[in-house]
């Protein structure tokens, strides 16, 4: 089976959300999360990855249910193991739910969930949202007793964190890569899909694909970065383009 990608468009609604978080509904509120989705479907995308956050940092609950309705790719939703979003996800009915730890002063994800430590949380979370019918996965690090205590809980997949790996250099990375691979056997034999993501870019995906059984890659950052790289051009020339135009035309 071929490696799937996911892509996290989180960053299209932090910009937004950087100009438009008290003005939601003007018409000139911009990026869209919507037409991200839409051109990441174009560009091969199979499936959109989104995050509502406690905070509302970025994406807001009515994102959500208009990339539902109008993106024909499967939605992974990430949450966190909270009821606020439990039943957010209910209402949602995502094709996935992958339960990340949120803390309100971190940049971002900054470490896998502790399944071991919350396992009775979690496990309820995973039986309420796998009897609608909506795939859990665990955002994990790359640690046996989480990788066993995933299992447990009778979620479906798990995502390793790979953001130790992102930040390593030479021989840890190295190191980095061996748990991941030891990590990602450990939840194929227990039955797991296996799925990883965080810090994954441009140059990173080469020591990524020496992983065995991934099914799915998340990413976002790096492939929103790449995307304001590639397009500055072309915004830029069209800007100037109805700067210098014939105002009588
Ligand atoms: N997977 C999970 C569970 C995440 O929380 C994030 C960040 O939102 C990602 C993947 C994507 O990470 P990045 O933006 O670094 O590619």
């Amino acid at each position: 089976m071929s490696l799937l990608l996911g892509v996290n468009i989180d960053h299209v609604a932090t910009l937004r959300q950087a100009r438009y978080a008290r003005m939601p509904d003007s018409p000139n509120a911009e990026p869209d999360p919507v037409e991200a989705a839409r051109d990441a479907m174009a560009g091969g995308a199979d499936s959109i990855t989104i995050h509502v956050r406690g905070d509302r940092r970025h994406m807001q609950e009515a994102d959500a249910f208009r990339i539902r309705d109008a993106i024909p790719l499967p939605l992974n939703f990430e949450m966190g193991v909270t009821g606020e979003m439990t039943s957010l996800a209910l209402r949602l009915r995502p094709d996935f739910a992958c339960l990340v730890p949120e803390t309100r002063e971190e940049i971002t994800t900054e470490g896998g969930l502790d399944v071991a430590g919350g396992f009775e949380r979690v496990r309820a979370t995973v039986d309420d949202l796998q009897a609608k019918g909506i795939r859990v996965s665990l955002f994990i690090d790359p640690d046996i007793h989480q990788v066993q205590a995933a299992a447990r809980s009778g979620a479906a997949m798990i995502e390793l964190h790979t953001g130790c790996y992102a930040n390593a250099s030479g021989d840890a990375a190295a190191r980095e890569l061996t748990r991941l691979a030891e990590a990602a056997n450990a939840g194929h034999a227990a039955g797991l899909q296996v799925n990883a993501g965080h810090g994954i870019n441009y140059t990173n995906i080469h020591g990524i694909l020496q992983v065995p059984h991934l099914a799915e890659l998340n990413i976002g950052h790096s492939i929103v970065a790449r995307a304001l790289g590639c397009g500055m051009t072309d915004a830029v020339r069209e800007m100037k383009r109805l700067m210098t135009a014939d105002p009588n035309d």
